[in-house]
């Protein structure tokens, strides 16, 4: 079974079970402060987890595409990745366990769907913990389906939320696919140190919503989120056992094979570098290629892409001494994938030439970082404990820009530690030394969040005023909010002249002096585009959209755009609007940096 035959035979059953198929969502969360990255196919939809009514209703079903790294080390085994897409299913206080646990079992074993032999698959079920009873309930629909292999575990295992700190949370059943041929022995249950068990699929049941205090309230409904990885489910029904066998890997290994010109499956310190550079390109090809896309760089979501891309070059060079470039790699993700996510191949330029350019600089980083390191290493080599000392691995970083990770990669090629503690140390005390010189970091959190509103807010005006000054051409193509200045990245080919920036700021400032109120609406997509809503192209948006104004109405508007928001209730507060800097970002891409004052 393909990767497109599995997402079109989800969705198909869920669609047959009353579920209404939605559209997954961007891989960077709008104002989502908790999380860098969308982590799972629940995350676009903790709004509704958390109580909201969903337009399309209280069953639904999408595929989305996903990033996390908290497992980043794990990458370049047989199953942990950084990118991967994730097909869910949902009740909002609709279906609860037993229903939704018939539904997972009918889809893995039923002939007409994924015909998984019973005797192949084991599930997990919550323990018990406080007054969280033991999940009897789920074991007992299990049981009765015929599934023996069931394994009770804690919370570590099966308890499920959001990557963040606060949200929708509650005890979840996880099933798993025996790998291997025969169990290791009478007591072999998901969650055995063999390892041969595969978790493939999760359902959780979503009863709590953890605060901000770290307290559990009860949901006022109950709702099942589920999760199937795509990538594993096509292991296991292939009978493969790891991702990299199976088809959806082998377009791109195929690339790096013939970009250092052998083979996979030869040599098995090569083999691990295949594996985390066609990872780590996948990941960036998507992060590069997504509607709300961030650009290398050296915070948040933009510093996890850079170390995609870095940890891709290096390995490179292990595969060839002069690295392999990683371009046309991306090349091959993007034709791989564009009739799923057409946005890849509308932003191809911009992947390419974002890789490109990121290449470029670590290459010479990389080159002097190298050198600095040699010569360090005879006395490094002196220290009978083998320990770097974290300074040191600082200053590599602080005066040539050479990562951590790459200082304590090659100390690890000597044989040596990096003492980590050491570093963040100095790492730490450098920002903060930084903060205070520069003068800009007021307040707390709280500072923090209102002026991300404001400059949201400020990114509409802007986007308008470029629209209008420059022409209906200019379309985003990535913005990124800090308490202290937007970027807004926008098409456009050639750098605006001093008259239209001065054009543009006038046009933000006299907006934010008529102190416009911004009105929130809800209506369908088609609606939005005609009433004059800019939309992004190539996003992908649900049949219902929030649309935000800003005007004296809804219908006499300056601006009027598809956004998640939040946005704040009128422009007056704003303060003054100013463009710092215009530059290109990429071909046919510029690059405008603004505060308020
Ligand atoms: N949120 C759960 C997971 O990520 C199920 O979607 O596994």
């Amino acid at each position: 079974m393909t990767a497109d035959e599995l997402r079109t035979k989800y969705i198909n059953f869920f669609v047959s079970k009353g579920h209404a198929q939605i559209q997954g969502k961007s891989l960077l969360p709008e104002n989502d402060p908790t999380v860098l990255f969308t982590t799972a196919g629940m995350h676009p939809l903790v709004p509704y987890l958390l109580g909201q009514e969903h337009p399309a209703g209280s069953r639904l079903t999408d595929y989305q595409k996903c990033i996390r790294t908290g497992d980043i080390d794990c990458v370049g085994d047989s199953s942990h990745l950084t990118f991967f897409e994730m097909l869910g299913n949902w009740s909002l206080g609709d279906y609860f366990k037993e229903e939704a646990i018939q539904m997972s079992f009918e889809f893995l074993t039923s002939p007409q769907w994924l015909n998984i032999p019973v005797e192949k698959l084991g599930v997990t079920v919550f323990e018990g913990e406080g007054e969280v009873a033991r999940d009897e309930e789920s074991a007992g629909v299990w049981k009765k389906l015929g599934i023996s292999r069931i394994a009770y575990l804690p919370r570590e295992d099966n308890w499920w939320g959001p990557a963040g700190t606060t949200g929708p949370c509650g005890p979840d059943t996880e099933m798993f696919y025996y790998v291997g041929d025969e169990l290791c022995g009478p007591d072999c249950k998901p969650g055995c140190s063999c390892g041969k068990w595969m978790e493939i699929w999760n359902d959780v049941f979503m009863q709590y919503n953890k605060n901000a205090a770290g307290s559990y309230e009860p949901l006022s409904r109950k709702c099942v989120d589920t999760g199937m990885g795509i990538e594993r489910t096509i292991t296991v029904l292939n009978g493969k056992s790891s991702v990299y066998q199976t088809e959806i890997f082998t377009p791109v290994i195929n690339s790096i094979e013939s970009a250092f010109g052998g083979k996979y499956g030869q040599d098995s310190e090569k083999d691990f570098s295949i594996r985390i550079i066609a990872d780590h390109v996948r990941s960036a090809a998507f992060i590069l290629g997504d509607p709300k896309a961030v650009t290398p760089s050296n915070v948040g979501a933009g510093y996890v892409l850079r170390r995609l891309i870095r940890r891709a070059v290096r390995h490179g060079r292990k595969l060839a001494p002069e690295g392999i470039k990683l371009s046309p790699i991306a090349d091959v993700v993007v034709k791989q994938y564009s009739g799923t996510y057409p946005e890849l191949e509308q932003n191809r330029a911009f992947i390419i030439g974002e890789l490109e350019k990121e290449e470029a600089k670590f290459m010479e980083t990389l080159q002097k970082g190298e050198h600095e390191f040699e010569k360090l290493l005879p006395n490094l080599l002196k220290d009978p404990r083998k320990i770097m000392s974290g300074r040191l691995a600082f200053k590599l970083y602080d005066t040539y820009g050479f990562p951590i990770e790459l200082t304590e990669e090659l100390a690890a090629e000597q044989g040596m530690k990096v003492n980590k503690e050491e570093f963040d140390e100095a790492f730490q005390k450098h920002q903060e030394l930084s903060r205070s010189q520069g003068g800009s970091f007021k307040g707390g959190l709280g500072d923090q969040g209102e002026m991300a509103v404001k400059y949201h807010t400020a990114t509409h005006l802007l986007h308008k005023a470029l629209r209008t000054v420059l022409g209906e051409h200019v379309a985003q193509k990535g913005s990124n909010i800090t308490a202290e200045r937007l970027r807004f990245d926008f098409a456009h080919d050639a750098p605006m002249t001093a008259q239209q920036i001065k054009e543009v700021t006038d046009i933000v400032n006299a907006q934010i002096e008529k102190d416009l109120p911004v009105f929130m609406e809800t209506m369908s997509l088609d609606e939005a585009k005609a009433s004059g809503a800019i939309a992004l192209f190539g996003e992908k948006y649900e049949s219902v959209v929030k649309v935000f104004t800003i005007g004296n109405s809804t219908t006499d508007f300056f601006s009027k755009e598809v956004c998640g928001g939040p946005h704040v209730e009128k422009t007056g507060g704003l303060g003054k609007f100013t463009i710092q800097k215009e530059q290109s970002s990429s071909a046919g891409v510029r690059r405008i940096r603004a505060v308020l004052n």
